[in-house]
């Protein structure tokens, strides 16, 4: 395993699902023991700048963690380079990263669900348009997606 291993999360706005992934992720690694380096980013640059959805704030806060601080960015070249693992949230999400990868990109790409057995090559259902319940299910399974992901870089 890379020393300190480096991940970024991906979705469409980072304002719903990559921010809960992010955290969710810092929270399963902290409890592993594990020491990472972690993002999100977005494909679309609509949100930029933006902190989280109101929706997923109030999600974390209710898991016991603030997200208030993170702020949308779109991803960009340099991230292919800088990061070990790019975990997308959903097909979409991954499609649209294998067509903006640079030629020589060192990252490796993954669903976030692609972590966990059995579920490989699902995706998770964007909950912007939805209520706030979708939110709560969102928490659930990028969790899951994080406990497999750190399982997975623990294995090496
Ligand atoms: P996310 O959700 O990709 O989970 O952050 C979305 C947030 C905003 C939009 C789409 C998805 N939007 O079209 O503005």
């Amino acid at each position: 395993m890379t020393l300190q291993p480096s991940i970024l999360f991906v979705c469409l706005g980072n304002i719903c699902r990559s921010p809960l992934a992010e955290a969710a992720f810092r929270i399963e690694a902290i409890a592993a023991g594990l020491t990472v380096s972690v993002d999100s980013a977005g494909t679309g640059a609509w949100h930029v700048g933006e902190p989280p959805d109101a929706r997923a704030r109030a999600t974390a806060r209710r898991h016991g963690v603030s997200i208030e601080g993170y702020r949308a960015r779109q991803i960009g070249v340099d991230d292919f380079f800088r990061f070990d693992e790019i975990v997308a949230m959903d097909r979409q999400n991954l499609v649209d990263l294998a067509g903006l990868a640079p030629r020589g990109a060192t990252a490796r790409l993954s669903l976030l669900l692609d972590h966990v057995p059995g579920r490989e090559g699902h995706g998770i259902a964007d909950p912007y348009y939805g209520g706030p319940e979708g939110f709560e299910r969102t928490w659930d399974e990028v969790t899951v997606g994080a406990r497999g992901l750190v399982a997975r870089l623990l294995e090496g």
